[in-house]
């Protein structure tokens, strides 16, 4: 039973709607919304209040593509939290490429660096009991009908890693559209590898599937925004089926990966392959890199090269 959990980016989105979901729990005492904007947290906290008539939601403010701005959130967090749900991230937009003073580029740094900081260091200090939610995607194992190619990373090296995290493995032609399946990959695998590092903790990875009422679209360039907002979201995936759902939906996924114990540590949870609603599956039965420790290792040690310069 977790009766604290952290979200981080949970202001908007499936984090909002997770700690709304979570507030509503019998045996939730304490939600705490990490957020990156203290007016944006506020308005979040209030509504939550009234949508749920719990005074149980706590604010911290932290960047998670800033490394240091996460280690002082940790500095401030003084009793020990149950769950943490790592769902800031996304495709981030015009400044994907830019590299943050880690070396990651701001994708990398958004999806990956203050959220892997984060657990580290609440780790560190004695302060995370149980269960890690990674939040991850159906882009890293593709989705074939739609033309979405899975990750192939040629060796997954910790080299390699590093190159999807500074984002010269793309060389001229990134694009954070395709980079965001790869970045996922990474985060994925460094999930993967503490669940085997820490055995008494949970270390969950699912992904919400295709989620609508979400602010995700808004960081796509504005032609495939209009696309996915208007034609793709509202009636095309619809009329394929198993292939969007709601906000509650998606977000109910990580509620069930941190409270149902059908969900184990050490697996990525996700939609059946080809689909991107529905039951989630073990996504190592047809994805099978993920099974790989050695693969799941280097993302971690590439992960801390950044981390230790940042
Ligand atoms: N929606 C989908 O269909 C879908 C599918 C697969 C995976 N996902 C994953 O699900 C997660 C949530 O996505 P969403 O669709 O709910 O997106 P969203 O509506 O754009 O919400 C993203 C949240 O992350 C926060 N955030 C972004 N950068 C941050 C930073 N540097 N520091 C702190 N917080 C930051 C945002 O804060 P601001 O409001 O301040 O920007 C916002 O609260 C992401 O990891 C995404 O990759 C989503």
């Amino acid at each position: 039973m977790n009766q604290s959990i952290l979200i981080t980016g949970a202001n908007t989105g499936l984090g909002k709607e997770a700690a709304r979901q979570l507030a509503l729990k019998k045996e939730t005492k304490k939600v705490i919304l990490f957020c990156r904007n203290q007016v944006k947290a506020e308005a979040a906290k209030k509504d939550l209040e009234e949508q749920t008539g719990k005074k149980i939601f706590e604010i911290i403010i932290g960047d998670v593509a800033d490394a240091n701005s996460v280690r002082k959130v940790v500095e401030k967090i003084k009793e020990p939290i149950d769950a943490v749900i790592l769902n800031a991230g996304g495709v981030v937009g015009k400044t994907a490429a830019k590299i943050t003073p880690s070396g990651m580029n701001e994708l990398a740094a958004t999806n990956i660096l203050g959220n892997v900081v984060l657990v580290e260091e609440l780790i560190k200090r004695d302060l995370l009991k149980k269960t890690v939610l990674s939040v991850s995607a159906e882009a890293v194992p593709g989705v074939k009908m739609l033309g979405m190619k899975p990750v192939a990373m040629k060796t997954s090296s910790v080299d390699e890693f590093a190159a999807v995290l500074d984002g010269s493995y793309f060389g001229d032609k990134f694009e954070a559209i395709q980079a965001y399946g790869y970045v996922k990959y990474a985060a994925t695998m460094w999930a993967l590898s503490m669940s085997r590092k820490y055995p008494d903790l949970k270390f969950v990875v699912m992904s919400p599937g295709n989620t609508g009422g979400t602010n995700a679209p808004d960081s796509l360039p504005p032609a495939m925004k209009f696309m996915l907002k208007y034609l793709m979201m509202p009636i095309v995936f619809p009329l394929i089926g198993g292939m969007v759902h709601t906000l509650t939906v998606g977000a109910k996924r990580f509620v069930d990966g941190i409270s149902d114990e059908r969900f184990k540590s050490g697996v990525f949870y996700a939609s059946a392959a080809g689909k991107l609603s529905g039951d989630v599956v073990d996504q190592s039965t047809f994805y099978t890199d993920l099974k790989n420790t050695s693969f799941q290792d280097n993302a971690d040690e590439a992960i801390h090269r950044f981390i230790d310069r940042a």
